[in-house]
């Protein structure tokens, strides 16, 4: 199965990557303490670049990876100051890099294969194998309570596009489906395309408890600074081990906890 295909993958870029954008000024704080000019920073599914031009304006070697070659062809010309790869973050070689960042619930998505939450520890190991020390580890994730009342439909309208879509949540297996119906405007007429998502629904104690394992210390967030997050959503924040730990106070406010393994 495969998803975010040309049609969706310029809805999103329409209509949704302002998302990631509006997460651009809380995030290049963090970036600031954490990462030296010219560093490197790679974003795991990356969609349409938005996020990715906005860390390379700001001085960053990005490397934005995402496994949609169409959802590519676009972030190579939003952020041409930044490099793109197509693949899975699941299997992608990450390169030794000083921050990895994943939003919009990219490590939700199980496309084609199961994603249990031991796949969490493996990514995130995989991860901090590939951060420098102290490095830095943002992304958000939906947990269960994504979707109150377990369904929900909804519509958006662009200027030569629309999108409907039905979620529903399964409590008892802890996943959500999206049916996305997409229509674009394509010459004189509409072309109708349509995905299914599954998403794995990960709680927040769960993920935390993973983190810890793989060796960051990590806090659950309800948003990217001033950009809250919708229902079940949670920004998590996690520093490898080693560097400054004074760098890991965002101006001088809040500190990082070292979570205890809880087994
Ligand atoms: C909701 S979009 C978010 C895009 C972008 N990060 C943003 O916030 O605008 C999810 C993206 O994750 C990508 N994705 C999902 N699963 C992936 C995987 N296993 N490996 C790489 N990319 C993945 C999709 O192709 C899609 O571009």
């Amino acid at each position: 199965l495969d998803g975010y295909g040309r049609d969706l993958a310029y809805v999103h870029d329409r209509g949704f990557s302002s998302f990631s954008e509006s997460a651009a000024p809380w995030l290049l704080g963090w970036l600031s303490r954490r990462v030296p000019q010219g560093g490197l920073v790679v974003e795991l599914g990356c969609g349409s670049g938005r996020l990715a031009r906005r860390l390379a304006e700001a001085g960053y070697e990005v490397l934005g990876i995402d496994r949609s070659g169409d959802t590519l062809s676009l972030a190579r010309r939003n952020a041409p100051g930044a490099r793109f790869r197509r693949g899975s973050l699941e299997t992608a070689p990450l390169p030794p890099c000083h921050a990895i960042l994943a939003l919009g619930e990219v490590l939700n998505y199980r496309f084609g294969r199961p994603r249990p939450a031991r796949s969490l520890l493996r990514l995130f190991l995989r991860m901090r194998a590939a951060l420098r020390p102290g490095g830095l580890l943002v992304f958000d994730l939906a947990g269960p309570g994504r979707v109150p009342g377990g369904r929900a439909e909804g519509s958006r309208l662009g200027r030569d596009w629309a999108v409907l879509f039905r979620s529903e949540e399964d409590l008892a297996r802890h996943t959500l489906t999206r049916r996305i119906t997409t229509f674009r405007r394509v010459g004189g007429a509409y072309r109708r395309s349509e995905e299914v998502h599954v998403l794995s629904l990960f709680r927040e104690g769960e993920v935390l408890e993973a983190l810890a394992a793989a060796g960051f210390s990590a806090r659950a967030l309800r948003g990217y600074g001033e950009l809250r997050l919708g229902p079940g959503l949670r920004v998590f924040l996690a520093l490898g081990p080693g560097g400054d730990p004074s760098s890991s106070t965002p101006r001088g406010k809040r500190r990082i906890r070292r979570r205890r393994r809880t087994r």
